[in-house]
Order: C-alpha cells, then sequence, then structure tokens
C-alpha cells in the first residue's frame, strides 16, 4: 500500500476527466479513489479505504465550484485521525452509540468495546471507516464497496456481508444504496459521516446555514448522549428545526440538551407520514452566501444533526485551511442510536434470510 500517493490522485483525478458521467479509477495496491463526474460537472471522490467520500464539488449561485466536504488528502490522514472525527466514511457496523458497549439478543449477552466514555460508537476500535472494502465499478455513475465483517469482529455476532454502491446522477444526487446480509442475528445501523460546509470545506463554520428537520420530535438524551428512551416534540424548543433557521439561532440557548451535547449532536425522529421505509424528505441545508442548497432524502426513521462540536479548531484540512469548532456538520440517516437496548425503539436486529436494504440521497442544488 503506498499510502502518500493518495494525495497526488486527489489532486490531480478531476483534471484527468474528459467525459461526463465518468467513473475514473486510481489504483493504488488495495487503496484506490475513485471520481465520480456528472454532466454538470459535480464531482465525488470517494476511497475504499473506509468506503470514504474524501472530496464533493459542486457549483455555487454563480457556478463557482467548491468542495463542500471535510477531509484529509492522504490516506494516512484517516488511518490515524487522532480526534476520530470519521470524515466522510461509511460507519458501522452500528452507526452511533451503544449504552456501555453491551446488547442481548435471545437471552445472549454480547460485549463490545467502549469508545466513546462508558459507551460504544460507530462500530468500535476498527469499524468500518477504518477497513479496506473491495471496489468494483457498476456502471457509468456508480462504484459498489463490499466488505465482509467477521463473526466476533468487534465483539458483534454473525458473519456481516455488505454493499454500499455510491451513485452520483445527472439530477446532481449522491446516492448511498445499502445492502446487508448476515448468518446470525446481529444489529446493523448503517450510515455515512460526510462533513458538510456549503460554503467550502475550511470556510469558516455552518452556523450562518439554514437547516430543516423534518421531525416534530427527537430523541434526547443522558449526559453520555444515550436515549433516554423518551421521544419528545421539539416545539418551543432550540430542537424545533421544522422550519428552516440558521443552526446558529438557538444554539446558544440555556437548555440542558444542548449542554450535553456540547450544542446539538441528537436524534431526530423523522416524519415519514406513513410512509415508513419509503425514501423521504428528511432535511434540507441552505447556505446564503453561496446559495448551495442540499436536501437529504431518506429510508431511515431517524436522522443524527452532528454540527462539528468536536471539532476544536486545531486540524487543518485537505486543503490546508483550519477547520473550525463547528466548522462542518453532519447529517447521518440512520435508526435511533442504542435501538438494541430500547425495545420501544424501531428495531435494528437483522436476521438471517432476511436482508438490511436502505438508501440516503443528498441533492445539490442552489437558490437565488
Ligand atoms: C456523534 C458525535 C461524535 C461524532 C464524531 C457523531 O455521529 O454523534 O457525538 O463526536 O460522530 O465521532
Amino acid at each position: 500500500m503506498k499510502k502518500n500517493l493518495f494525495m497526488i490522485a486527489a489532486a490531480g483525478l478531476a483534471g484527468m476527466l474528459t467525459s461526463h458521467a465518468a467513473v475514473q479509477t486510481t489504483d493504488f495496491d488495495d487503496i484506490k479513489l475513485y471520481t465520480l463526474q456528472n454532466k454538470a460537472g459535480t464531482t465525488v471522490k470517494i476511497t475504499n479505504y473506509g468506503a470514504t467520500v474524501t472530496s464533493i464539488l459542486t457549483a455555487d449561485r454563480n457556478g463557482t465550484m467548491a468542495d463542500i466536504a471535510l477531509g484529509y488528502n492522504d490516506v494516512s490522514g484517516y488511518m490515524n485521525a487522532v480526534d476520530k472525527p470519521y470524515f466522510g466514511s461509511i460507519v458501522g457496523r452500528y452507526g452511533n452509540r451503544i449504552a456501555k458497549g453491551q446488547f442481548s439478543i435471545d437471552g445472549k449477552k454480547y460485549k463490545l468495546a467502549t469508545t466513546n466514555g462508558a459507551n460504544h460508537l460507530h462500530g468500535g476500535v476498527i469499524g468500518f471507516d477504518k477497513v479496506v472494502w473491495d471496489a468494483k465499478v457498476a456502471g457509468s455513475h456508480s462504484v459498489r464497496f463490499h466488505y465482509l465483517a467477521k463473526d466476533g469482529e468487534e465483539g458483534y455476532p454473525g458473519n456481516l456481508d455488505i454493499n454500499v454502491t455510491y451513485t452520483l446522477t445527472d439530477a446532481n444526487e449522491l446516492k448511498i444504496d445499502y445492502l446487508a446480509t448476515t448468518d446470525q442475528k446481529t444489529p446493523v445501523n448503517l450510515t455515512n459521516h460526510t462533513y458538510f460546509n456549503l460554503k467550502g470545506e475550511g470556510e469558516g463554520t455552518i452556523l450562518g446555514h439554514e437547516l430543516m428537520i423534518h421531525a416534530k420530535g427527537y430523541t434526547p438524551v443522558d449526559s453520555g448522549l444515550i436515549p433516554t428512551g423518551k421521544i419528545e416534540p421539539v416545539t418551543g424548543t432550540p430542537f424545533d428545526f421544522t422550519t428552516a433557521k440558521a443552526i446558529g439561532r438557538d444554539i446558544g440557548k440555556k437548555d440542558q440538551q444542548l449542554e450535553y451535547g456540547l450544542g446539538y449532536d441528537h436524534n431526530w425522529v423523522l416524519d415519514k407520514g406513513g410512509k415508513t421505509g419509503q425514501l423521504t424528505l428528511a432535511a434540507t441545508l441552505y447556505e446564503p452566501t453561496s446559495g448551495r442548497f442540499m436536501e437529504v432524502f431518506t429510508r431511515e426513521p431517524g436522522l443524527q444533526f452532528y454540527c462539528g462540536n468536536f471539532l476544536a479548531g486545531n486540524l487543518k484540512g485537505k486543503s490546508g485551511k483550519t477547520y473550525l469548532h463547528r466548522g462542518g456538520l453532519c447529517l447521518e440517516t440512520q435508526h435511533y442510536p442504542d435501538s438494541p437496548n430500547q425495545p420501544a425503539f424501531p428495531s435494528t436486529i437483522l436476521a438471517p434470510g432476511a436482508q438490511y436494504q436502505t438508501t440516503t440521497v443528498y441533492k445539490f442544488s442552489t437558490k437565488k
């Protein structure tokens, strides 16, 4: 594996693309970087290390391109990320937290690593963001990543066979299709952990971004960010994003939930309007100075909105710019945190013979 070559590929690939809707592969032994480009010139780069989105180049309202995804310019950045931001990666086997790293299935107890205080976060010590996936170009617009998580890996039961397909459409959608099967009952909750800054990575904070979340309720947490089990209405709280508002508007309000999250770091219960399991609008994000607008659609019942509270302002990103505290935000489509221990939440247990199948779409456009 020639890690440092990844940087050269990341810098050089866009210029090499001549055809639209092209998929370009650059092969550095087992680490690869794929570039998807559509007719509009939107360009998405994805590496098979962690099935990670490393870059998303989109136009602003004047047609000027910028990279709106935070990340590193070298695969070693992703490998050695001491502060563990999980930039752009697929996280799993269980995205988000499992209380005390414990759960039971059919009376049998399982113990996972506690990687976030007393709790388990994002799949453990070597989660899906830290493994090399098999990769395959799948048509003119898609790349498919495959990983077989072994029975017992990170303490989870069952061989879990996972396919994640990224597609960039000419309608400016980055579509992520997830498919998984298992040979033993196991919890599964996969998501993508891209940090967006619609002004451009390294261009200040996301506090001026206007966010709408299609959710009347959210799952409040304890001080370790484990849901209490209740679903509370957002009305009258800083968590009300039912109408678009600037993220910075209420973030400083005195509120115990904001104190626990050090800002927004919570799961919203999406209004599915009777369309459980179907692709529905979860959120919109607008950045007024650039005019960039993003819509998020998902089949999942929940959305973790995390506004980069743990970015400490000490990290330089891929273009050398400093990533400020709250310099990027994640909209992680998912089942609710700690579902394996919360019988009232929609189940995350996948059984042999069943298929885990879900889709998330990030759609890019601009507004005047
Ligand atoms: C979690 C945050 C965590 C971040 C990076 C988010 O999904 O909700 O609490 O700090 O990932 O690990």
